[in-house]
């Protein structure tokens, strides 16, 4: 089997795990089928490597190389999706970590400090509503009570979730024990724009990630009638609510380089012919720097408030989550493109675990081009020859740091 094959089968062999039919792509959300089967799948592959799969306080997955210790080189990403995501987005990293420890395993290399692949959980933020969730939990990003109470949309806490997947929910948050053991982190990832394609390269250094963060806009109206209630006694929510994202769209394209998007949208209580009473919107903007953002989500405020005023409306915005910029450490960012030959650095409009480690310990990230340029969707891909290109500068990374 040569070693190109084994790439590529890694992602074969998960390629019907948690398809959507309704949707198109995949929904893996966590502690749910999909995402039990891939951790089964990754437990069996990492173990069939001769690695050691343990699970930590917060459900993330470490296959250790040898006794788990300091100091130690971990790579890896995700196996979650957000709804209806690519294949590539999350398990390209952890299917190439796999690989890259198959390929220093064939060649007979024995690593001279700890080494894991790590596979993060709720990455996507799908189930309870905060990105890289797992790497929060795990660094302290993210209080221990606050992340119990989070709710699915079935109205399951983190809490109750955890007790299902065998875990203490008292011992969710930070974990200091765990996370002192990394040394260093590097997370391959897809790239999820066109900024490999513009630069006519199969792979880039990341070199910064955008501020973001995500909100609810909550719209609250009088439910009526929809025949009785005539067009000047309303108050509905959905008006507002529709007025307010056009404002989003607005106040985004006013600030360049931000970006700013409702994709989730519920309505109370959701009748044809029911006016609402209460319209939520999920936001999710992102700017360069922190400050900007912030700005951005200011006048969003600002605006959201305007609209549901000018409806007869009341509405509150309220942080669900942050993500502050995040600089690669500069120096292993020059060293490894230097490793590599001079590849190029991206930055990167997307978050990542990597990104939230980063502020606790060095970590990089290797983006492989996506010739689509489209992601968080079906159309995501890579080209075979570029994910062996990302797995084999994989490689020569940890045979650089190991
Ligand atoms: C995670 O994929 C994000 O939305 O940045
Ligand atoms: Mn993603
Ligand atoms: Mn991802
Ligand atoms: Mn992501």
């Amino acid at each position: 089997m040569s070693l190109a094959h084994g790439l590529l089968a890694g992602l074969d062999e998960i390629a019907e795990v948690g398809r959507d039919a309704a949707r198109g792509g995949y929904s893996r959300h966590l502690w749910q089928g999909a995402d039990l089967e891939l951790r089964e799948w990754f437990t069996a592959r990492a173990t069939s490597l001769g690695l050691d799969v343990e699970t930590d306080r917060n459900g993330n997955l470490w296959a250790w190389w040898g006794l788990p210790g300091t100091d130690a080189v971990v790579t890896g990403s995700h196996l979650d999706s957000v709804p209806g995501g690519g294949a590539y987005d999350g398990p390209l990293g952890v299917v190439s970590a796999l690989d890259a420890v198959a390929r220093l395993k064939t060649t007979g290399f024995v690593p001279t400090r700890p080494f894991a692949v790590l596979v993060f959980a709720e990455e996507e933020g799908s189930r309870f509503g905060v990105a890289c969730l797992g790497s929060r939990l795990i660094s302290g990003a993210i209080d221990a009570d606050a992340a119990r109470a989070l709710t699915d949309r079935d109205g399951v806490t983190l809490a109750e979730a955890s007790v299902r997947a065998g875990l203490d929910p008292a011992r969710l948050g930070a974990d200091p024990a765990a996370l002192s053991r990394v040394g260093l982190f590097i997370e391959l990832h897809v790239e999820q724009g066109r900024g490999l394609i513009d630069l006519g390269s199969p792979v880039a250094v990341a070199s910064s990630i955008l501020a973001h963060g995500r909100w609810r806009l909550s719209f609250s109206g009088q439910g009526n009638h929809a025949g009785a209630t005539t067009m000047g006694a309303r108050r509905d929510p959905m008006v507002a609510a529709a007025r307010a994202i056009v404002a989003v769209q607005d106040a985004a394209v006013a600030q360049p380089g931000s970006r700013a998007t409702v994709g989730r949208f519920e309505v109370i209580p959701g009748g044809t012919n029911v006016i609402a009473s209460t319209v939520h919107a999920w936001l999710d903007a992102r700017a360069e720097t922190d400050a900007e953002t912030r700005a951005l989500v200011a006048e969003i405020t600002a605006r959201t408030a305007a609209e549901a005023a000018h409806n007869g409306c009341s509405a509150t915005v309220t942080e669900e989550s942050w993500a502050p910029r995040v600089a690669f450490d500069p120096a292993l960012r020059e060293r490894f493109a230097l490793a590599l030959g001079d590849v190029p650095r991206l930055s990167s409009g997307a978050g990542h675990d990597a990104g939230v480690l980063a502020s606790r310990v060095p970590s990089a990230m290797l983006f492989v081009r996506n010739p689509t340029g489209i992601s968080h969707a079906p159309e995501e891909f890579a080209e075979p020859g570029d994910c062996v290109a990302g797995v084999e500068a994989l490689e020569q990374l940890l045979r650089n740091v190991l």
